[in-house]
């Protein structure tokens, strides 16, 4: 038995402890917003949030992730309303629409430590679209970046010597996708 929260509510999986993530959120608990890209750490699509930090969640499996505070796009915001899908829709990005989830959990983690990211945080994101909507991906984060306030960290999510990169230890992205603590 594996315990988790996800968006909220407390969890436990009855699965192999080794199951990645991503499959015990789309299978077991139908939270489809993660998408299965390429298994392999390398496209982004199956990025949510554990502990406050972007995770490819087909990297980390539900025994690291045993105890997190686990957000997937599904539990961002009531209504869509959050800032960065109030931006995607205004600029129209999405086209398939399998790389938004993603990209938007990566950069929701991003911006609640850096509201305005440099153009090199945001091309170090591990997230890829292959329909080519990177043009209007721009203009909506710009868009999102002008009411960045409330993307500012709580406390809660980068609480003083919180450090749970232990849990990121397999391939994931402790380094890719989140901010260096001096930018
Ligand atoms: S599915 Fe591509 S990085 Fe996880
Ligand atoms: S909109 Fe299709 S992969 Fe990005």
């Amino acid at each position: 038995m594996t315990s988790m929260t996800i968006n909220g509510e407390a969890i436990r999986y009855k699965l192999d402890p080794e199951t990645p993530l991503l499959f015990a959120l789309r299978d077991a608990s139908n939270l489809t917003g993660a998408k299965h890209g390429c298994y392999s750490g390398d496209c982004g699509t199956c990025t949510v949030i554990v502990d406050g930090r972007a995770v490819l969640s087909c990297q980390l499996t539900i025994a690291v992730a045993e105890g997190a505070d686990v957000t997937t796009i599904e539990g961002l915001a009531s209504d869509r309303a959050h800032p960065l899908q109030q931006a995607w829709a205004s600029e129209q990005v999405s086209q398939c629409g399998r790389c938004d989830p993603g990209f938007i959990m990566a950069l929701v983690a991003l911006m609640r430590a850096t509201p305005s990211p440099s153009p090199e945080q945001l091309s170090s994101l591990p997230n890829i679209c292959r329909c080519g909507a990177t043009v209007r991906m721009m203009k909506a984060i710009a868009r999102a970046v002008a009411v960045a306030a409330p993307l500012a960290p709580t406390s809660q999510e980068l609480a003083p010597g919180q450090d749970s990169s232990s849990r990121f230890s397999n391939g994931s992205s402790d380094e890719a996708q989140i901010p260096p603590n001096d930018s």
